[in-house]
């Protein structure tokens, strides 16, 4: 049996797309992900800690369905709540993608938003995501660069203050990754200060 964990995002589920910064964000990613990829209808794509589902929203309009997985009960409640205003199929899967498997299920496409700093063994995260991705499949990931931590007010559940981006493709080198490259998604503007946010894109081939 899992072990029962709390749901860190139990009081952020309900609020979590009312800030426009953050579907802004999404937005940006999305668009990023789509140019980048060039994703197509028949790709049955997973979006790793899928939350209330503001990435896969976006990205809905050009794939077959998103399987959002995601620890957060509440999080995927919400995702839930809103499943019938996606241009795409859809399927919610209640999972640590740290601790639990997805029973050989794979995937054309692996895409992430502000997820990776919350999984404490980022190296072992990116050997499992290149097990479940088809040949020629992809991962697009985004998620803060370095920062001084001052990003959340609450560093709970966080892990990583944003990555470095030499360090990631280290990892997903060693993982087999190919193709990786870089690009900025967006900048979050925090009143104290702005917070850039990257794109990884790479492919198993
Ligand atoms: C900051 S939120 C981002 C949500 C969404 N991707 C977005 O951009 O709005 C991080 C999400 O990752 C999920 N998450 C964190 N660690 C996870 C894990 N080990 N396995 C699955 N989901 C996880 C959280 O529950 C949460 O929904």
């Amino acid at each position: 049996m899992p072990e029962k964990q709390d749901d860190l995002f139990a009081h952020k589920s309900k609020n979590w797309d009312m800030n426009s910064k953050r579907v802004q964000n999404a937005k940006s990613i999305a668009e990023l992900i789509v140019k980048n990829i060039k994703p197509n209808k028949e790709m049955v794509i997973m979006d790793l800690g899928a939350g209330t589902g503001l990435l896969s929203f976006f990205v809905a309009p050009f794939v077959k369905k998103v399987v959002a997985v995601d620890n957060s009960p509440s999080m995927l409640m919400e995702f839930e709540s809103k499943c019938d205003e996606f241009a795409c199929e859809t399927e919610t899967i209640l999972k640590n993608i740290s601790t639990e498997d997805l029973e050989g299920r794979t995937f054309d496409g692996i895409i992430s938003s502000m997820t990776i700093h919350h999984i404490e063994d980022v190296a072992a995260l990116f050997h499992k995501l290149y097990r479940m991705l088809n040949d020629g499949g992809f991962i697009a990931i985004a998620d803060l660069d370095s920062e001084d931590g001052s990003f959340h007010s609450d560093n709970t559940g966080v892990f990583h203050h944003g990555f470095d981006r030499k360090e990631l493709q280290k990892f997903a080198e060693a993982s087999g990754f190919k193709a990786i490259e870089f690009d900025t998604a967006s900048t979050i503007n925090k009143p104290h200060r702005a917070f850039t946010v990257f794109l990884m894109t790479a492919r198993k081939q």
